[in-house]
């Protein structure tokens, strides 16, 4: 029951140790207690879901649920009518960061039955669009905008935000976002079904033009976001939101440091049975 649940505490995210601080090239996840009580999970056995023999509602349950955590699109967009629309879209399902040079974005609008979501045909419309980051605070007002409404309804008014001025785009931001990405659309690619033939997703490309962040979300280089600040909301599976919990940092190692001594080692042609 949702009644019995603790209330809500927000994040309360803080850097700490890495997992395994004493972790070295070449140890096996069992160097670790934890790693070895992770590794005890095995003795559960193993289920394959094959695509081909899958009906596609087990795999969105099964991809929703394992790719995670996802950040979550909060996308404006307007359409040739002037209607002013506002929906979420979970990054990762399919929508991320495609490359920072040119710095280009994708959101994935399904289709269904032949219907596309009105973020797609405004997109297609008017070639510009706005990602909203979502912050804690306001979950519910984003999340009231995933509501079916028919395309002449804009859901602003429902949504309790406040659209504020773009530079390059027709769509407006979230005032309330503190980073807010002016999109303007480089592809709009219909995945269409190899058996069946059906469309059944538009992925959008979306070049980023202008970024507007809050300064208080800046950290003090303010050359990066800030976690801690930004307090970014994210989608697990179902209906499940989720914050943000511990972070730690783990360098990048690079062969022009490790190469030397990894040659020396010896690691290199263990094999171990595990290639
Ligand atoms: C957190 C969240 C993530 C969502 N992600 C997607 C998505 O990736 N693709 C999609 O087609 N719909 C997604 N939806 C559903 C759309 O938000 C919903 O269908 C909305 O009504 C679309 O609005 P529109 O037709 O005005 O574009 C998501 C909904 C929520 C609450």
């Amino acid at each position: 029951m949702e009644s019995d649940l603790p209330p809500y505490h927000g994040s309360h995210f803080k850097h700490t140790t890495p997992p395994v601080p004493s972790w070295s090239f070449g140890d096996g996840v069992d160097s670790s207690e934890q790693g070895k009580k992770w590794l005890a999970g095995e003795e559960s056995g193993w289920t394959g879901f094959d695509a081909s023999k899958e009906a596609p509602g087990v795999f969105y349950k099964l991809l929703t649920s394992g790719i995670v955590p996802r950040p979550v699109a909060f996308v404006s967009s307007v359409s040739e009518a002037g209607i002013k629309n506002l929906a979420p879209f979970r990054w990762v399902r399919w929508s991320f960061l495609v490359t920072h040079n040119p710095p280009i974005i994708s959101i994935s609008c399904n289709v269904i039955a032949g219907k596309s979501k009105d973020t797609a045909l405004n997109i297609k419309e008017t070639k510009g669009f706005t990602v909203n980051i979502i912050s804690e605070s306001w979950i519910h007002n984003a999340n009231a905008c995933s509501i079916d409404a028919p395309p002449d309804v804009g859901e602003w008014p429902i949504s309790g935000l406040t659209p504020a001025d773009t530079v390059h785009v027709k769509a407006p931001r979230v005032k309330e976002s503190a980073f807010s990405m002016e999109c303007e659309l480089f592809q709009a690619i219909d995945i269409v079904h190899p058996e069946t033939g059906e469309t059944t997703t538009t992925l959008i490309l979306g070049r980023v033009k202008y970024i507007h962040v809050r300064n208080d979300v800046l950290t003090d280089k303010r050359d990066a976001v800030n976690p801690t600040q930004l307090r970014p909301i994210l989608r697990l599976g179902d209906i499940t939101y989720a914050v943000l919990g511990d972070g730690f940092r783990v360098p990048r190692p690079s062969w022009k440091d490790e190469g030397e001594g990894l040659q020396a080692s010896g690691i290199l042609s263990v094999h171990d049975g595990k290639l």
